[in-house]
């Protein structure tokens, strides 16, 4: 298997943490050559934070974390504490993090590292809003041939919004920034809601989270009993969608998904549907595909790997 070079861009969010720990326990097949975060589920001093929290709790303090862009490009911020609580980690300890901040803002991370590596070679996941994504290929469109694909997390077709009726979160967030990466000409591949949905952190397999016994493994469980409990009530399923962590999880084993190749585009305009993607899942327009839209999980597969690798920090 190729070794990925990613630059993950989250705003945690519990799930975002989630798919940090993943990333950060499986170092052969994935090098994280940095951590950038975004304004989204929480305002950017706690998805800073958060995300440095992450990596004290995964052993890597060493990890580059860089603070971006405070607001949409557009719109004002819109957060989502209802669902990840005031902290946006809410479920797990939080003190002050040991792993500093990196003084260089996050879109320059982003465009100095992309200019300084070969063509194809960087994986870029953004599990938030686009809006760093999108200001650094506004900054600088030089870096586009560097990267070999956006993994990202976004949108939805059969499930309908979460954020509004049409919308998911992280499109409605900042729709223009995702509408400048659906455009960037580059490899997408999309795990929308209606993938995540299908990924549920059900009571049993968060038990057999909580079973591994180390200290990683807690803290997701503490996040996700947390995260589920408004998931649960809003969707009458067991346990909450883990959406950012299908990002991760396909780039370690793609055959837990299936995606197609369509075109996906984001409306900016309409106040009724701002933030919608539009899927030409069956290739009803003649608009050329520029994404793998994912429509399918296997969720056993999926948290048999999870649970593999949140054992990797420790056994009880
Ligand atoms: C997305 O929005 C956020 O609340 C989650 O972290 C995820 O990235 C799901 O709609
Ligand atoms: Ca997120």
């Amino acid at each position: 298997m190729t070794r990925h070079s990613l630059i993950i861009d989250c705003d945690p969010g519990q799930d975002d943490a989630i798919a940090l720990l993943l990333a950060l326990s499986s170092p052969d097949e994935l090098e994280v050559l940095g951590i950038t975060t975004v304004a989204g589920n929480v305002p950017l001093d706690l998805t800073q934070r958060n995300a440095r929290l992450m990596c004290d709790l995964a052993g890597r303090e060493d990890m580059k974390v860089h603070a971006g862009c405070d607001r949409p490009l557009v719109r004002d911020l819109i957060t989502a504490e209802n669902v990840h609580g005031s902290t946006g980690i809410d479920g797990v300890e939080i003190g002050t993090p040991r792993t500093p901040l990196q003084p260089q803002h996050a879109v320059d991370f982003i465009v100095d590292t992309l200019r300084g590596a070969a063509n194809e070679s960087i994986t870029l996941v953004p599990v938030g809003p686009l809006t760093n994504i999108a200001t650094a290929m506004n900054q600088a469109p030089d870096i586009l041939p560097k990267i070999r694909q956006i993994v990202m997390m976004g949108g939805a077709m059969r499930e309908g919004g979460n954020h509004s009726p049409s919308a998911e979160f992280n499109m409605l967030v900042d729709p223009h920034a995702a509408k400048i990466m659906f455009d960037c000409g580059r490899p997408i591949v999309t795990m929308g809601l209606d993938v995540s949905h299908q990924v549920l952190a059900s009571r049993a397999r968060v038990e057999r989270i909580r079973a591994l016994g180390n200290p990683v493994a807690d803290a997701a469980c503490g996040m996700l009993n947390f995260f589920s409990r408004h998931d649960s009530k809003k969707y009458g399923a067991d346990g909450a969608p883990l959406h950012d962590p299908c990002t991760i999880a396909w780039l370690l084993r793609p055959e837990i998904f299936q995606g197609k190749h369509c075109n996906i585009e984001v409306e900016t305009d309409s106040p009724l549907t701002l933030g919608h993607t539009a899927v030409d899942f069956w290739g009803v327009t003649d608009r050329a595909e520029n994404a793998v839209w994912m429509f399918k999980a296997d969720a056993d597969a999926f948290y048999e790997l999870l649970i593999e690798r949140l054992a990797r920090y420790g056994s009880a």
